[in-house]
């Protein structure tokens, strides 16, 4: 049973949060009209080698990373903060990290200054070494000697098992082929009185417009950003097993900040 998040630095930046989704989804519905055609053709390009090809499930999909690492929180950085998400970042990550910290799918750091200053140390482990190359650049600037950066597959961690305090990953099952073999790694290397903590985007099971709109555009999303926005997050959680201590979702549920403690599933 999920107990409620502390939500009192949240309550202020709620507005923020809703106003800015409103704004977001204008802004996207409209930049995504541009793309949709020459998607359509890249598509129609793949299908005539392989019928069955499709950006959501192209294999290759992570390598975009590779390919956006430097524009890639310009892009990403505006959308965020009309949405709060900074917000739920410092949130999950100042109340619920602690000690070792492993993040997987890390990317450009984008977590870096919300942890709290008493955790031991971070780990920043991602595929993509561009990706990772930014996440150092703003570890050089800022001086902060108790974060590490790896480039790892989240899909085998080389840790042993019961290694960290806390595992955390923010938007990243979206991006990985398989997110339940993801989340069980995580779990594995988490110590048991340990936690998962997750901030992921997915398909929203109370606004059906915007899951439709999620599924017309997967292919465009997934081929420009190697991210499949339509997953169903409830049913990877599930399929984890996952123990939940804390869900709740925003951006009329396409959000979910999510707290568990490893699941005792042995693999
Ligand atoms: C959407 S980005 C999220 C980055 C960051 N976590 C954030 O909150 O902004 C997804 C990241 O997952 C990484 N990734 C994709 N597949 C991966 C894998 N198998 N192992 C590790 N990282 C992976 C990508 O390189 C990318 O940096």
């Amino acid at each position: 049973m999920a107990n409620k998040v502390p939500r009192a630095p949240l309550i202020v930046g709620g507005g923020l949060v809703y106003a800015g989704a409103c704004a977001l989804a204008f802004s996207v519905f409209n930049s995504g009209n541009k793309n949709v055609k020459e998607t359509n053709q890249h598509l129609e390009a793949h299908r005539e080698k392989d019928p069955n090809f499709s950006f959501v499930s192209d294999p290759c999909r992570a390598c975009r990373f590779q390919n956006v690492a430097n524009k890639y929180d310009k892009e990403i950085g505006r959308d965020e903060s009309v949405m709060g998400i900074n917000l739920l970042r410092r949130s999950l990550l100042y109340f619920h990290s602690k000690g070792l910290v492993l993040e997987v799918g890390a990317g450009t750091g984008r977590n870096v200054d919300f942890y709290p200053s008493a955790v031991d140390r971070v780990v920043l482990m991602d595929l993509s070494d561009k990706m990772l190359a930014e996440a150092k650049k703003k570890l050089y600037k800022d001086q902060k000697p108790q974060f590490a950066c790896v480039v790892g597959d989240s899909t085998s961690l080389d840790f042993p098992d019961d290694s960290f305090d806390s595992v955390v990953d923010t938007f990243g099952l979206c991006s990985y082929d398989d997110p339940v073999v993801v989340l069980k790694e995580m779990s594995r290397v988490c110590k048991p009185d340990g936690k998962i903590l997750l901030l992921e985007h997915g398909r929203s099971k109370t606004w059906d417009s915007i899951t439709q709109y999620l599924d017309r555009n997967a292919e465009r999303h997934a081929r420009n950003w190697g991210c499949v926005w339509n997953r169903d997050l409830d049913r990877i959680l599930e399929e984890a097993g996952l123990r939940l201590e804390t869900l709740t979702t925003w951006h009329f549920g396409t959000t979910y900040y999510v707290v568990c403690k490893p699941s005792n599933i042995t693999q």
